[in-house]
């Protein structure tokens, strides 16, 4: 971490939660949580949670898990931009699930990008090699595109306001972490490829994301360019959730 970047720790909580847990959730971990603690928690519930958990929230932000492409129009089963901001200001945009699951691509993953940002939500865009591309030595290559892509046509000043989530397809829900240096590698190589595509590199929070739990998110986090962490296993209950944001407090003392 570095003190120029207000570390954030967020849980994405995938199909997972309903609202009355969420609710139960969220009253343990806002209880827990001091107003001066140096540290950004967001949580990511299914979009039915949304709503009775942005009544209650305080000191916990909430974002989206996902959003479409257009405003508004005849799409079913889809959630907007604008439908979005009236409940909150974050969404993530390019999930590795959404990649690999849903088939979104990068040129999708954009014009998401750019409709979160018209609509003054801050996209959360993930990115991330799988095995066979980190096997093949074509991580960075990877990455260079997912961002390259990702943020195409969008104005630099525009961008500034995303954040990036770094993380390996292959560490996702595998148990499997990247070790402190290998994440660091690439959070580094990520801050260099944003020159150009943003207007401060320096100012942009990078969260690693990948089987990150109490026992190894102290190590990650002490990284220069690790900002923060997006947790999804860890995050299913307040007390591994609560253990890594200590880590980020312990590391960035108010
Ligand atoms: P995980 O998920 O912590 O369970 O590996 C991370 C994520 O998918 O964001």
């Amino acid at each position: 971490m570095n003190s120029q970047r207000m570390p954030m720790i967020a849980g994405n909580w995938k199909m997972h939660m309903t609202a009355a847990a969420g609710l139960e959730y969220l009253h343990t971990l806002e209880s827990s949580l001091s107003a001066q603690d140096a540290v950004e928690v967001a949580l990511f519930p299914a979009f039915t949670s949304i709503y009775p958990l942005c009544q209650v929230a305080k000191r916990v932000r909430l974002g989206a898990q996902n959003m479409y492409t257009e405003a508004e129009g005849a799409f079913t089963g889809e959630v907007s931009a604008p439908m979005l901001r009236e409940l909150v200001d974050l969404v993530l945009v390019g999930h590795s699930e959404r990649r690999h699951i849903f088939g979104e691509d990068d040129d999708l993953l954009n014009r998401k990008t750019e409709r979160a940002l018209e609509y003054d939500l801050q996209p959360v865009l993930c990115v991330g090699e799988t095995l066979e591309e980190r096997d093949a030595g074509a991580t960075l290559e990877r990455i260079t595109a997912q961002l390259t892509r990702g943020l195409a046509g969008i104005d630099k000043q525009a961008a500034q306001k995303i954040i990036v989530a770094y993380e390996p397809v292959w560490a996702i829900g595998t148990g499997r972490t990247a070790t402190p240096e290998q994440a660091q590698e690439v959070h580094a190589a990520i801050r260099s490829m944003l020159a150009g595509k943003v207007s401060d590199p320096a100012r942009i929070r990078i969260l690693y994301g990948g089987s990150v739990k109490p026992e190894n998110s102290l190590d990650l986090l002490s990284q220069p360019d690790i900002d923060g962490a997006l947790v999804g296993g860890a995050s299913l209950r307040v007390e591994p959730f609560s253990a890594i944001i200590q880590s980020a407090i312990r590391l960035n003392p108010a």
